[in-house]
């Protein structure tokens, strides 16, 4: 079979082919990180809902490649609808026993004519690169894509050791006088709702993007609600710590645990804001949303975490905890025309 054989499909979330699009996912990242349970179909799902909700922050589209009745290939379409309105996140994969046939570009060039449909000019993209040589990479060089952001995997596996997480504390708690901490689950206490959305927008282009054309981002606290609402319909619990100073929080840490497969947690956004840094705020709130997640899941035994290796505070606090290298995930742009 090649990719002249190959008939692209519509899909949503209810579509009877969205289980097998959700296969592909999984086949490719089971090649990839073979030690690592791949996304559930439920992840999938969820978010596949959310781009579908009339009057969300982002919308988006869903393609299934067949050949011979069978879905080989999986495309998805992600267009944020508040702001960035000339860019589109393209997420694309091949089953591994379906590659080098064509079926890549097949559905590059679905991506490429949706985004044109959507009036998206700018193609953003990931490619997580656990070893050398990816095909993602090659791929992406050859179909016109440049790579303008490598940001550094580092896991910690737990439990974190104790000697090392009370160092860490002693220091942050030392250099942050006057700010106190708070810490929340899921859903950001009332009060601080403004401060968080403050801190999301400030996390979309203060965190390194390198070259990525990325504008900021647009949030209000309903927008928080929404984000905090789509991490439950994917399964999902977040930790949260902040530090606030005369009551506006300035500093957050958010820590993703999946509940069905709570083996690995990944860490969320992380940022203080520019005007209190130096207070070592960021190693006080991730020690203690560690602290939390040793009480809430001690079944948790590995964070995930990925960090540009220019942001060097924050890399230097992730070592400190006895975070290490564990491959790369880099993000690439495109222009449409
Ligand atoms: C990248 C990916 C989508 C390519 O799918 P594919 O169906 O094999 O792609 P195509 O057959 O259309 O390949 C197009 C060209 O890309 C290049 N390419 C693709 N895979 C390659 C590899 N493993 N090594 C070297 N070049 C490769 C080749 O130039 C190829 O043309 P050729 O086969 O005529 O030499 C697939 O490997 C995949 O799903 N990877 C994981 C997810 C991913 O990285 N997505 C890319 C985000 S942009």
């Amino acid at each position: 079979m090649t990719s002249s054989t190959a008939a692209l499909v519509q899909l949503d979330a209810d579509h009877g082919l969205f289980p097998a699009w959700c296969g592909v996912w999984a086949a490719t990242e089971r090649l990839d990180r073979p030690d690592q349970e791949p996304r559930p179909v439920s992840d999938h799902v969820a978010l596949a809902r959310q781009l579908a909700e009339p009057g969300g922050s982002r919308g988006g589209a869903h393609r299934a490649a067949l050949v011979g009745g069978e879905v080989v290939g999986a495309l998805r379409l992600i267009l944020p609808l508040k702001d960035n309105p000339t860019m589109a996140v393209v997420d694309l994969a091949v089953h591994p026993e379906h590659r080098r046939q064509g079926l890549g570009r097949v559905l590059h060039d679905e991506a490429l004519r949706l985004a044109g449909e959507h009036g998206r000019t700018t193609l953003i993209t990931e490619i997580d690169e656990p070893g050398h040589d990816v095909p993602g990479r090659r791929f992406a060089e050859l179909l016109g894509w440049t790579c303008d952001l490598a940001e550094t995997r580092r896991d910690l596996l737990l439990p974190v050791d104790e000697g090392r997480l009370s160092a860490v504390e002693a220091d942050a708690r030392a250099a942050s006088a006057g700010y106190r901490l708070v810490t929340w689950r899921d859903r950001t206490p009332e009060e601080f709702l403004e401060d968080r959305a403050l801190l999301e927008q400030r996390m979309s282009t203060d965190a390194p993007h390198g070259d990525l054309p990325v504008e900021e981002e647009r949030w209000d606290g309903e927008r928080v609600r929404e984000y905090e609402a789509a991490h439950i319909a994917r399964g999902r619990t977040v930790l949260s710590a902040g530090a606030v100073r005369e009551g506006r929080m300035v500093a957050f840490t958010d820590l993703q645990v999946p509940l069905a497969r709570p083996e690995r947690a990944s860490q969320g956004g992380t940022l203080v804001l520019r005007e209190h840094r130096g207070h070592r705020l960021g190693a006080l709130i991730k020690a203690a949303v560690l602290r939390e997640l040793a009480v809430a899941f001690p079944e948790v035994r590995r964070v995930s975490t990925y960090n540009a290796e220019t942001n060097t505070p924050m890399v230097a606090v992730n070592e400190a905890l006895g975070f290490v290298p564990a491959g790369r995930l880099t993000s690439w742009s495109r222009t449409l025309g």
